[in-house]
């Protein structure tokens, strides 16, 4: 039995930072490619050598040739350009959507049977994108998002209550824009529901806060955006389907009439297995809810018919 083999497209900050948590994790030997060239070779050959000390005995390349990354059983893809201070992940369209073309064809071409997390952002287009180019079945594509923006929001409530992380559970739907919807009547600590623990203003505020998350780190970087929690959020995902661990996530899934939704891709609860996606999960929403979640969906569907997929 050979290692699992996962491929990470873009070395920048997101895709480097990810390939080195799957390398150290000791999860799969890993591929990670990128236009630049030098880049993917010495950050690579750097993460390699961090390798004894984490006692991991994964392979490691770093490379500009897709034929490194034959066969690949996971492949993420994070090429693309990231938001700079003033911008919107919708600003990204074009460009990032030529970039997850080509990209996708290449995995296509080399690894036909991997599963495809797509980061790259506007996130909903561009695995949308991926999806459509790649022709493979709606369980093989995927988005990550929703686990980023819930450990955001868990992270707010841990600190608002002053308790672990460990304890509380959060859920955030919809696309991963400024429309996404955090729903706090699904998110609990130690079981009992935010609504039971905290005024409506404390809850409006974190919901405010895990919304705009992505921007806040963007205004103190200034050069670039966020990439060790959504490093850690790609991660989980990777590991939740090379265990088969049948983990249910917040994903970006192709719906088809789940939620009232048809042909798009939107956040939801997923069951994360070997197979990729292998249950979207319904809750049932209030009217608000539902309502939220659709204005959500339209902000998503007026990008993909931008670009055409
Ligand atoms: N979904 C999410 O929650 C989430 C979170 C953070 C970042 N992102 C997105 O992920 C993407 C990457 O962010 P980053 O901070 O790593 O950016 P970055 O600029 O640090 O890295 C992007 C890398 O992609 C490479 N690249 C560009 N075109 C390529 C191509 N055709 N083939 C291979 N590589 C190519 C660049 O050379 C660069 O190294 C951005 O689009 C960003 O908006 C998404």
């Amino acid at each position: 039995m050979g290692r699992f083999k996962v491929t990470v497209v873009g070395a920048g900050n997101v895709g480097a930072t990810a390939a080195q948590r799957i390398a150290d994790a000791e999860l799969a030997d890993v591929v990670m490619i990128d236009i630049l060239e030098g880049i993917p070779q010495g950050k690579g050959l750097d993460i390699l050598e961090g390798c004894p000390i984490s006692r991991s005995d994964v392979r490691f390349i770093g490379t500009n040739d897709y034929k490194e990354t034959k066969d690949s059983d996971v492949v993420v893809i994070t090429a693309g350009i990231a938001r700079k201070p003033g911008m919107s992940r919708d600003d990204l369209l074009k460009t990032n959507y030529d970039i997850v073309k080509g990209v996708t064809e290449q995995v296509v071409k080399h690894s036909p049977k991997s599963i495809l997390i797509v980061v790259s952002n506007p996130l909903d287009a561009m695995v949308q994108t991926a999806f459509k180019v790649s022709r493979f079945p709606k369980e093989r594509v995927m988005g990550m998002a929703g686990v980023l923006d819930s450990a955001r929001m868990r992270t707010f409530i841990a600190m608002e209550l002053g308790v672990s992380v460990d304890n509380v559970h959060a859920f955030v739907l919809g696309g991963h824009g400024d429309d996404m919807v955090p729903l706090p009547r699904y998110s609990t600590v130690a079981g009992i529901p935010l609504p039971d623990l905290m005024s409506k203003e404390v809850i409006d505020r974190i919901v405010e806060r895990t919304r705009k998350g992505g921007g806040e780190i963007v205004g103190y970087l200034k050069t670039g955006s966020a990439y060790y929690a959504p490093s850690a959020a790609i991660l989980e995902m990777v590991d939740a389907i090379l265990k088969d661990k049948k983990k249910i996530l917040p994903c970006a899934a192709y719906l088809e009439g789940e939620y009232g939704i048809n042909g798009l891709y939107m956040g939801v609860p997923v069951k994360l297995g070997s197979s990729g996606i292998e249950q979207i999960v319904e809750i049932s929403l209030t009217n608000d809810e539902r309502a939220a979640l659709q204005k959500s969906a339209a902000a998503v569907q007026e990008l993909v018919e931008k670009i055409g997929v």
